[in-house]
């Protein structure tokens, strides 16, 4: 099914609702709590405006916010929503640090000063904050650093502007994700986790540990990579290689013979799914190296790039741990006598885990 221009559910206005800025679909969602759960209001996404977008950073706040109205106005939200976007990348810091004993009261200013160290710009014009994870011994405990600069969440909150509505908050992708996962599957974030957000013009990596997450990285690859080297291979534009891409690309696993254009456009993509690996097994090094030799249990897959036909069973064989594709409605109920049902969102599902997320807060 088509997500692009279909709508579903809506209610109208002074709602607050759930905005993915992506690079290739602008995602609304809107939930509501049941007494027994979760119920899933309205879903609804448009294709991003060519060029308003570049590496995952907003380019063009006017245009983007322009087809944010649109995306609202179709789902029937309109002007005056109040929206929860997010931010990714990798100037999104979230790590677990190591910091002197603090009272609470004082951890706003203690982490400012700590967080000079980890980022890559200036403290003086970021968001900073710091969560405390546990107390370590008497002198020390370990904090979880959150920043990001103050230039991208404007950015964000720009867009919003621009549609006519109200930024209700700004939140950090990895934490988002961590919420429609908790919803999703709340039995797996006992284990550890890695949730791979294989998106348009970006992917993330993000770990889970006992629900905390301790490790992301953001990987600078995603559908448009592979896009473009099916484009570049079979000498293709962009759009057309792009339908090529969802109709006919599969990863091969073995040497079974397949039909030569599936072939090729394996050929074509097979390189980017190398540099995809290399920078999955540098995170999980990293975590096995961290974490005194603790490997990851399971590997969960969200993002429009994760239904790449056999992507899950390749990470499967080659990373050697199980992986599965993420589905955030699995356990929200869908609202009666709409056309929302489970059937028409499956092949959405892992596309909307950021939207869900930030629709939950
Ligand atoms: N069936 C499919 N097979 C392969 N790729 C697909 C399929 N369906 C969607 N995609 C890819 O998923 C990507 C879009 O995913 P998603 O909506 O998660 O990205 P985004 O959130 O808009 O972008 P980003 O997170 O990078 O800013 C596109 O590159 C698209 O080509
Ligand atoms: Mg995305």
């Amino acid at each position: 099914m088509n997500f692009l221009g279909k709508m579903f559910g809506g209610s109208r206005s002074q709602a607050v609702a759930g905005l993915d800025i992506g690079s290739a679909t602008l995602k609304v969602a809107q939930v509501r709590a049941t007494g027994s759960g979760t119920e899933l209001v309205t879903l609804g996404g448009l294709p991003t405006p060519p060029e308003a977008m570049k590496n995952g950073a907003v380019i063009d706040a006017t245009a983007l916010g322009m087809a944010v109205a649109e995306l609202l106005e179709a789902a029937r939200l309109g002007p005056g929503t109040r929206l929860v976007a997010s931010v990714a990348g990798s100037q999104v810091i979230i790590r677990p640090i190591v910091m002197n004993q603090v009272a609470d009261r004082e951890l706003a200013g203690a982490i400012r000063f700590e967080a000079e160290r980890y980022l890559a710009y200036p403290v003086s014009q970021a968001q900073v904050y710091g969560i405390k994870l546990r107390d370590i011994d008497h002198k020390s405990m370990e904090t979880l650093l959150v920043a990001a600069p103050n230039e991208i969440i404007n950015s964000a909150k720009e867009v919003i502007k621009v549609a006519q509505c109200t930024p209700e908050a700004i939140d950090l992708e990895p934490l988002v994700l961590r919420r429609s996962l908790k919803l999703c599957a709340p039995d797996k974030l006992q284990y550890r986790v890695a949730l791979v957000n294989l998106g348009a013009a970006q992917s993330s990596i993000n770990i889970f540990r006992e629900g905390v997450l301790c490790h992301n990285r953001t990987i600078p690859m995603g559908g448009h990579s592979l896009t473009q080297a099916i484009g570049n291979n079979l000498n293709l534009p962009f759009e057309e290689a792009e339908k090529l891409k969802k109709l006919k690309g599969e990863v091969l696993l073995d040497t079974t013979p397949v039909a030569p254009a599936v072939k090729s456009i394996y050929n074509a993509i097979q390189p980017v799914l190398e540099r995809l690996l290399t920078d999955l097994r540098r995170s999980l090094d990293y975590y096995h190296a961290t974490y005194k030799g603790e490997s990851v249990d399971l590997l969960i897959l969200c993002g429009g790039t994760a239904q790449l036909k056999k992507l899950d069973a390749y990470l499967k064989k080659e990373l050697q741990i199980p992986c599965v594709i993420a589905d955030p409605f699995v356990n929200m109920t869908m609202p009666k006598n709409s056309n929302l049902t489970r059937a028409s969102l499956r092949e959405l599902a892992p596309s909307a885990m950021t939207v869900i997320g930030l629709a939950l807060r």
